[in-house]
């Protein structure tokens, strides 16, 4: 597969992550009864699998590894607490853990920009 669209759809499906993670929150958090949907369960289990599928296959492409580079140790810890925290947040309704959730995603998401683990603070 060519280099950019595997780069692409591995943006793309970060994207589309936040995105449907946002709405998921703020559904079951003013409409509870939500939290019942199927779809809605297996969904971002389906997304974020193949988001570090496609992560995978960069770092294979790249040759450059998460614990021999700082940025990716970055990317893998900053995913863990995204998911850690965000799934707190939608069992919990924790507003909190939502806004952790949110800034580690903008964390990986400046450290993915500038392959630095300071992040969007490196642009100043
Ligand atoms: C919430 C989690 C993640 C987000 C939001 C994210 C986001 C992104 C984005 C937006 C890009 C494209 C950057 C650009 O515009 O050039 C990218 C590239 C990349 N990501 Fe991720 N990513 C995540 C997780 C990971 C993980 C866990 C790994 C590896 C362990 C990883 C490895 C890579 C690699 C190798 C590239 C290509 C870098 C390049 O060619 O410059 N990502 N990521």
């Amino acid at each position: 597969m060519d280099y950019s669209v595997l780069k692409h759809s591995h943006a793309g499906l970060a994207y589309l992550t936040v995105l449907l993670f946002a709405g998921r929150f703020m559904l079951f958090y003013f409409a509870p009864v939500w939290r019942r949907n199927k779809l809605l369960k297996v969904l971002p289990h389906v997304l974020d699998t193949l988001l570090l599928v496609f992560a995978i296959m960069l770092c294979i492409r790249i040759a450059q590894y998460p614990l021999t580079e700082a940025w990716l140790t970055a990317k893998v810890i900053g995913l863990l607490l995204y998911i850690g925290f965000g799934a707190a947040a939608i069992k919990r309704a924790s507003r909190s853990a939502f806004f952790i959730a949110l800034l580690s995603y903008a964390y990986v998401l400046g450290v993915a920009k500038t392959h630095s683990v300071v992040s969007w603070i490196s642009y100043f």
